[in-house]
Formats: C-alpha cells, sequence, structure tokens
C-alpha cells in the first residue's frame, strides 16, 4: 500500500493506474463503518485510495479541530487490511497554502439540519471534496448514509458542478446496541455511551409508528423525543423530519417517504443519527 503525503505523488499514482479507481474521503480514527465504505470501493473499482485529513476549514470555533482523534499508523494498517491500494494524508499546509481565495459552496441544502447549527461547516465540506476529487481523479467515490445531508450535499455538487464521479452511499453501520459507529464515540464516558443509545432508540420508535400507519410528523418527531427525554443530561440540537431526496423539512400529514434525522449533544459529544421511515429496518436496528 502506497503513503502518499502530497499532491504530486497522488496525481503520478493515479496516472500510473490502468482501469477505474474508487475514492474514499475520511478524517481518520478509522472505525468499521469507514471499513465497510473501502470494501464498497473495492467491489466497484479495481483500485481504491483513501483520503485522512482532518479539515480545519469544516470546524467552525470552539469545535474540536484540535481534539479531533488522529493515529495514521493505526488508520493505515486498518486500510492495508480491507485491501486499500493508497492513502492520501497531507499536512494542512498541502491542502490550504496560505492566499487561497476559493470556495465551494451548494446553497439551500445547507441552510437547515447541521448546516444551521454548524455555520460554514458544509462550504468546508464541499471545498475539501471538490479539491480531493480534482487531485485524486477517481470513477468512482464512497459516502455513509449517517451523514446523510453530507451525502445529499455531495450528490448535488457533482451534479451542479459536472464532476465525472459515480457517488455511491453506504447504509449506517452500528455497534451491537444500535449506536452508529462514529470516531466521536470516543469522547463518551461510560454513561454518556449507554445515553446515546436514545438516539438510535428513538428513531426506532418513529420507525415502528409509522409502520402502525402514523404519518403525522410532530407524532413521528415526539416518538423520537420521547426516547431523548428519558435523559436529561441530553440535549437536542434538532430532529427534523425530511424529504428523502431534496431534505426539505415535512410538516403536517406526510405522503411521500420521510427520513428523521436528528443531532444531540451526549456529554462532549455532538452525535448524529437518521433513519428512513418508509423502507424496511436495517441491520443494527432492532425493535426490542
Ligand atoms: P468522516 O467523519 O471521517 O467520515 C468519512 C466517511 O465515513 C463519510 O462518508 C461518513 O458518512 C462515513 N461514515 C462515518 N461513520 C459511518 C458509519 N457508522 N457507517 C457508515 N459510514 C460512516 O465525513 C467526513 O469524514 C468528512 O466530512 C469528509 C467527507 C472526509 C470531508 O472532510
Amino acid at each position: 500500500m502506497e503513503i502518499c503525503r502530497d499532491i504530486a505523488s497522488v496525481r503520478s499514482w493515479r496516472q500510473a493506474r490502468q482501469g477505474s479507481v474508487a475514492f474514499v474521503p475520511t478524517m481518520g480514527y478509522l472505525h468499521e463503518g469507514h471499513l465497510e465504505l473501502m470494501r464498497e470501493a473495492a467491489r466497484r473499482a479495481d483500485h481504491v485510495i483513501v483520503s485522512i485529513f482532518v479539515n480545519p476549514t469544516q470546524f467552525g470555533p470552539g469545535e474540536d479541530f484540535e481534539s479531533y482523534p488522529r493515529d495514521l499508523e493505526r488508520d493505515a494498517a486498518l486500510c492495508a487490511s480491507v485491501g486499500v491500494d493508497a492513502v492520501f494524508s497531507p499536512s494542512d499546509a498541502e491542502m490550504y497554502p496560505p492566499g487561497s481565495l476559493t470556495a465551494v459552496s451548494v446553497e439551500r441544502m445547507t441552510d437547515h439540519l447541521c448546516g444551521a447549527h454548524r455555520p460554514g461547516h458544509f462550504d468546508g465540506v464541499t471545498t475539501i471534496v471538490s479539491k480531493l476529487f480534482n487531485i485524486v481523479s477517481p470513477d468512482v467515490a464512497v459516502f455513509g448514509q449517517k451523514d446523510y445531508q453530507q451525502l445529499a450535499v455531495i450528490r448535488r455538487m457533482v451534479r451542479d458542478l459536472n464532476f465525472p464521479i459515480e457517488i455511491v452511499g453506504v447504509p449506517t453501520v452500528r455497534e451491537e446496541d444500535g449506536v452508529a459507529m462514529s470516531s466521536r464515540n470516543r469522547y463518551l464516558g461510560e454513561d454518556d455511551r449507554i445515553r446515546a443509545r436514545a438516539l438510535s432508540a428513538g428513531l426506532t420508535q418513529a420507525w415502528r409508528a409509522w409502520q402502525d400507519g402514523e404519518r403525522v410528523a410532530s407524532v413521528l418527531l415526539s416518538a423520537v423525543m420521547q426516547q431523548v427525554a428519558k435523559h436529561p443530561e441530553l440535549s437536542i440540537d434538532y430532529v427534523e423530519a425530511i424529504d428523502p431526496d431534496s431534505l426539505a423539512t415535512l410538516s403536517g400529514q406526510i405522503t411521500g417517504g420521510c427520513v428523521i434525522a436528528l443531532a444531540v449533544h451526549v456529554g462532549p459529544a455532538r452525535l448524529i443519527d437518521n433513519l428512513r421511515l418508509d423502507e424496511p429496518l436495517p441491520k443494527g436496528l432492532s425493535l426490542t
């Protein structure tokens, strides 16, 4: 497995490859969710390249950029274990030399949900992902459905800016108790880790209500909130019912499909999760 530290060496790795290339952008501190993306990438192309870069421009002031966990040696070993061909792990200066004046911004779709609570976050994501796409030139890029808004925003950016890249979404990988895997779960102490179950438990309750025929947005949302409210230590950033494609907020009687997305502060961590209600309950969630 090749480890590239600068842009020039990624470009020459890419130029030397025959056949298709799939790309998995990450911020490292890899877990089974990331590895599932890499396995999917390997199924979709002849070569797989992973980027590991904690992107400063997508963190707001007071967020966890400095403390975000980093362990390149461990991450490289995990990439190698699933057959990744190359890892791109640039420095901040390599990606953001002084004097850059250009950013990529997707409008409207980034105004609510995480976009409303993390101003500038999605501009940072779309800017870095555009730069990485231009450096790597992949045929396919793989993202997790766990970051539902991010995936939708990237799909839109690729469409609007004519990137010749197929975007693939992979279902959320969960711990045994239903909690979505996240690099930020490592911030959780024992009690908070148990409280974190309220997110997936709430989503599962809403899914159950939907199966029972409930279509009123506020009732579905209160099924989620009831689970979270069992723990006064938790604080909700948002819980919303959204259209699965446009991400438009749904209210009143829901007539089409529905995703519930939420962000909750659990001790020192801000955790996000989501669930599509009009599809079978995915692997890793159960009704008990
Ligand atoms: P990061 O949080 O490291 O996530 C990298 C990719 O892994 C994203 O596509 C994310 O949706 C996916 N992922 C995370 N947890 C997952 C889980 N439990 N199951 C399935 N997929 C999961 O998302 C980012 O980094 C950054 O914003 C990035 C796109 C790299 C731009 O900096």
